[in-house]
């Protein structure tokens, strides 16, 4: 049986990649540091599967415990999910960004060179494309970000390309993904900031649960179906079978692609809000505003070598994901 070290384990896409990995007779070796996860999603986790996770409650900053997880298990592969992501916090603390997201990553990369262990799996986003790009976005097209959280995976992309030039048995899948939505059929795991959420649908779920009053939602005079910003939605089991696939490719090929996870379809902020209002029989108020700084009208992902190179697609649409994102926070008030 292989044996994948799972940073972020504990964390939204990091817990529903455990659940397919151990369904799919992985073992997993787990680390986070609890900063934006709870330790009772482990237990979750082994619900679900009816397997145990190894787990190490610790940061990646912290070298002696990466060498402690690689000392006690013989590591295959490692999916690297442990990262800051909320874009307009980085903007106030671009260091924290830096050093957590840059310098964990290279922490745990010196530890992977330390035991030879080759095979990298990349939490990288969309954010990496240039904002001038045309739509669909292409895995070739110009790489820019327009804040410190995303120049973090512009500049840890490169890092891995140029591992690559040095070491033709290096083997790394860079996954962006477009908008993970969703959660768990079981309603065990899914996505629960801490905090006000940043991002739409934890926000949407705020709304139903009259944890907040009203949406804001970011502008209406785009140039989309109805003026509000469109975006790729992606069910988050959905991404976590791309890191299922993903794993096995890695596992028998060498080189550094980099590989999107969308379903390659746009849905507008309206139109996520008449679906889940459909599914959840609950009213969303919404209060049109002004833009959010460095919001773009439309982005949706080309997926074409996602299906040609893992044979991956994805299988749920806006409903499953609207509802199951539903099911996972009415059973978390
Ligand atoms: P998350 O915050 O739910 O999970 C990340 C986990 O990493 C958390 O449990 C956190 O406690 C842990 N962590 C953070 N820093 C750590 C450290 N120094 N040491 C140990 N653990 C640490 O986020 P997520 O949505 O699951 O995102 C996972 C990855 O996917 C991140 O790299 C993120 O940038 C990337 N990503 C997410 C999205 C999205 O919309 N969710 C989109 C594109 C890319
Ligand atoms: N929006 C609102 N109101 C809100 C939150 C969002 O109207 O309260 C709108 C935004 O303006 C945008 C859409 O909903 O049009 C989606 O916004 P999100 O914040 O959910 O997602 P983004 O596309 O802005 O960004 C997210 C992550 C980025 C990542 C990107 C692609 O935050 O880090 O997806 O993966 F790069």
């Amino acid at each position: 049986m292989k044996n994948i070290l799972v940073t972020g384990a504990t964390g939204f896409i990091g817990s529903h990649t455990s659940v397919e990995l151990l369904e799919n007779g992985y073992n997993v070796i787990g680390i986070d540091n609890l900063y934006n996860s709870d330790k009772d999603v482990l237990s979750s986790i082994e619900y679900i599967t009816g397997k145990s996770v190894k787990f190490y409650e610790g940061d990646i900053l912290d070298y002696s415990i990466l060498k402690k997880i690689f000392l006690e298990n013989n590591i295959d592969c490692v999916i690297h999910f442990a990262a800051f992501k909320a874009v307009g916090e980085s903007v106030e603390k671009p260091l924290d960004y830096y050093y957590n997201n840059v310098s964990g990553t290279l922490n745990i990369l010196n530890c992977m060179r330390e035991f030879n262990c080759k095979k990298f799996i990349y939490s990288s986003s969309a954010t990496v494309y240039d904002k001038d790009n045309p739509i669909p976005y292409l895995e070739h097209y110009k790489k820019s970000a327009t804040s410190p959280y995303g120049y973090t995976k512009v500049m840890v992309e490169q890092i891995l390309s140029d591992i690559y030039v040095s070491d033709k048995d290096f083997s790394c899948v860079m996954l962006r993904y477009f908008n993970p939505i969703g959660a768990h059929k079981s309603g065990l795991i899914g996505e629960n900031p801490k905090g006000v959420p940043n991002n739409l649908m934890p926000y949407i779920c705020d709304v139903a649960i009259s944890k907040r009053e009203f949406l804001n939602v970011f502008g209406n005079d785009y140039n989309t179906v109805d003026g509000t910003g469109v975006r790729d939605y992606v069910h988050v089991v959905d991404i976590a079978r791309g890191h299922l696939e993903a794993m096995k490719y890695v596992l028998i090929s060498k080189g550094n692609i980099g590989i999107n996870l969308g379903t390659g379809k746009g849905t507008s902020v309206l139109e996520l809000v008449e679906c889940f209002e459909r599914v959840s029989g609950k009213k969303i108020n919404i209060r049109i505003c002004g833009r959010r700084d460095g919001d773009i009208d439309e982005f949706y992902a080309d997926t074409t070598k996602a299906r040609e190179i893992l044979g991956w697609e994805s299988r749920f649409d806006i409903e499953d994901m609207c509802l199951d994102s539903w099911n996972y926070i009415k059973a978390h008030i």
